[in-house]
C-alpha cells in the first residue's frame, strides 16, 4: 500500500544575510527554493547533490529543527497529520529522528553514553524502572557491535565509527518511523563506512523504517535509497527510481554528477558537461540555475524556469525535454 509517511509542499527555507551594528538584512540565501516531495512509507529516498544544494536544510526541516520560510512539511504518525512546523506532541517529534555526519554533534563530550542515552527516553517515561532501561540500551548497543559496559564511557573513549554506531542507538531507541540521516559515513574510514551502511542497512529491516538518506555520493546514493532526488541550489532537478536515474540520468547536472563514477549512457552524453563551480545561493541564475553550467543551454533556458516534468518516467526539470524546446526546434525548422 502506498501510504505517504512525509509530503513536501512548495517548501522555501530562506536564511537572511544580515550586516552592519543593527544587523540589516541584505539579502537572503535561498537554501531551500520551492521544493515538493513525497515519501511512502517503507520507499527508502536519497538526497543527492554537491555541497550547497540545500540537503541538511532540508533534512532539518524534515525532523523540525528549522521552520520554513514558506511552504509546509507534513507528517503522517498513525494516521494522524501533523504540521512539522508546529509544537508537537513528544511521542510524533521523537517519532522522525536524525542522525549527523559529525557524530560528536549529537554526544556531549562531558557525559557518559549512558547519560546521553537516557535523556530523551526519560522524559517519555517508557519504562518502569531504571535497570529496564538500562538492560534495553545495553542490547541495542550489542545489536550495532558494541558492548553493553560501553554505557560507561565517554565519546572520546571510541573511535568515529563507534560514536557514529552509538548515534545510531540513540536514534533507534526512542523508536522511530522515520530518520533522515544526513552523510552520516563520510567522516569514518572507507574501510568502516561500508560496514555503517550495512548496519543501516540490517537496522531498517528489523525496526519497520523509512530512511532518507542524505549523501554527495551517488553511489550509495544508490546503495541506500529505491528513489533519488538529485538536488541543485535550493531545487530539486530529477526524480527517478535508483537505478534507473543511474542507468540514464537525463538532467545535465545529474549527468555530471554521474561521470565521476560510471559510464553515462544518454542521448546528451556526447557533450561533456563540465564540473565547474556552482554559483552562489544569493545570486541564483535567472531561468534555470544550471544553466550557467549546462553545455546546453538556450536562450529559453535564461528566461523560464523549467517544472519539474516527467520524460520516460524520470521527473526532469530540464527545458531539453520541455514542451517548449518542441515547440523552439518546429519553429525553427
Ligand atoms: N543557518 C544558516 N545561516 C545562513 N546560511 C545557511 C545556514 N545554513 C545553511 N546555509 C546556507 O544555505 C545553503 C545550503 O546549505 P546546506 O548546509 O543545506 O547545504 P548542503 O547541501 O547540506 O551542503 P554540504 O554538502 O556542504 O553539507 C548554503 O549556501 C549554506 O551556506
Ligand atoms: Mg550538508
Amino acid at each position: 500500500m502506498n501510504e505517504n509517511i512525509i509530503k513536501i509542499d512548495n517548501l522555501k527555507v530562506y536564511f537572511p544575510i544580515r550586516r552592519g551594528i543593527f544587523l540589516q538584512t541584505f539579502g537572503y540565501i535561498k537554501a531551500i527554493d520551492g521544493i515538493n516531495i513525497e515519501i511512502n512509507k517503507n520507499q527508502d529516498i536519497s538526497v543527492v547533490g554537491e555541497s550547497g544544494s540545500g540537503k541538511t536544510t532540508l533534512g532539518k526541516s524534515m525532523v523540525g529543527l528549522i521552520k520554513p520560510t514558506g511552504g509546509k512539511i507534513l507528517y503522517n504518525f498513525n494516521g494522524k497529520t501533523f504540521d512539522m512546523s508546529k509544537q508537537l506532541p513528544i511521542d510524533v517529534r521523537q517519532s522522525i529522528q536524525m542522525i549527523f555526519q559529525d557524530p560528536f554533534s549529537s554526544l556531549n563530550p562531558r557525559l557518559k553514553i549512558i547519560d546521553t542515552l537516557k535523556e530523551p527516553l526519560e522524559i517519555r517515561k517508557l519504562f518502569r524502572s531504571k535497570k529496564e532501561m538500562i538492560d534495553y540500551l545495553g542490547e541495542l548497543l550489542e545489536k550495532v557491535g558494541l558492548k553493553r559496559e560501553h554505557l560507561y564511557r565517554y565519546p572520546h573513549e571510541f573511535s568515529g565509527g563507534q560514536r557514529q554506531r552509538i548515534s545510531i542507538v540513540r536514534a533507534i531507541s526512542m523508536k522511530p518511523n522515520v530518520i533522515v540521516l544526513d552523510e552520516p559515513t563520510s567522516s569514518l574510514d572507507v574501510s568502516v563506512q561500508s560496514q555503517v551502511l550495512n548496519l543501516l542497512q540490517d537496522i531498517k529491516k528489523e525496526y519497520n523504517l523509512t530512511y532518507v538518506f542524505i549523501t554527495h555520493n551517488i553511489s550509495v546514493a544508490k546503495y541506500m535509497g529505491q528513489k533519488i532526488i538529485v538536488m541543485y541550489l535550493g531545487k530539486i532537478v530529477e526524480i527517478n527510481d535508483a537505478d534507473k536515474l543511474i542507468e540514464k540520468p537525463f538532467h545535465p547536472y545529474t549527468q555530471l554528477l554521474l561521470s565521476t563514477v560510471v559510464e553515462i549512457k544518454s542521448e546528451h552524453a556526447e557533450k561533456e558537461v563540465k564540473i565547474g563551480e556552482p554559483p552562489s545561493p544569493v545570486n541564483i541564475p535567472s531561468g534555470c540555475r544550471f544553466r550557467t553550467r549546462c553545455p546546453f543551454a538556450m536562450e529559453i533556458c535564461a528566461k523560464k524556469d523549467p517544472p519539474l516534468s516527467d520524460h520516460e518516467g524520470s521527473l526532469v526539470a530540464c527545458h531539453l525535454y520541455s514542451n517548449q524546446k518542441k515547440e523552439i526546434s518546429v519553429n525553427n525548422s
